[in-house]
């Protein structure tokens, strides 16, 4: 796996937003990538991954999506609730 450009790198969040998060790659295309959330003093946690390419998957008001190319992936955070503050991380793998 390989950490991928991210921006924002840290979400501060005001309540009621709606934000998106990218996560771009400079290289290649990905078999898979993955969003993790870290809160402070805790491990990663694995929110979801996505494999095909145009890919959307939703958890509550989080939804994320992988890029046609799969060089890209977007988090989009709906109406922000203060839990959702944190520290979100993406990974993506490449084919071998
Ligand atoms: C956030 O997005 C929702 C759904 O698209 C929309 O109804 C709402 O007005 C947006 N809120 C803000 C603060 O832009
Ligand atoms: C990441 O990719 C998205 C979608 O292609 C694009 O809108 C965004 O500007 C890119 N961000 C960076 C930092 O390259």
């Amino acid at each position: 796996t390989q950490q991928l450009e991210q921006s924002p790198r840290f979400l501060s969040i005001q309540e009621g937003e709606n934000l998106t998060v990218y996560c771009n790659s400079s290289t290649p295309v990905f078999s898979s990538l993955q969003w993790y959330r870290q809160d402070p003093g805790e491990g990663p946690v694995l929110l979801v991954t996505v494999v095909t390419g145009g890919e959307v998957k939703k958890l509550k008001r989080l939804t994320f999506q992988f890029g046609d190319a799969r060089k890209d992936s977007s988090l989009h955070i709906t109406a922000a609730q203060p839990g959702d503050t944190g520290l979100y991380r993406c990974a993506g793998a490449q084919y071998s």
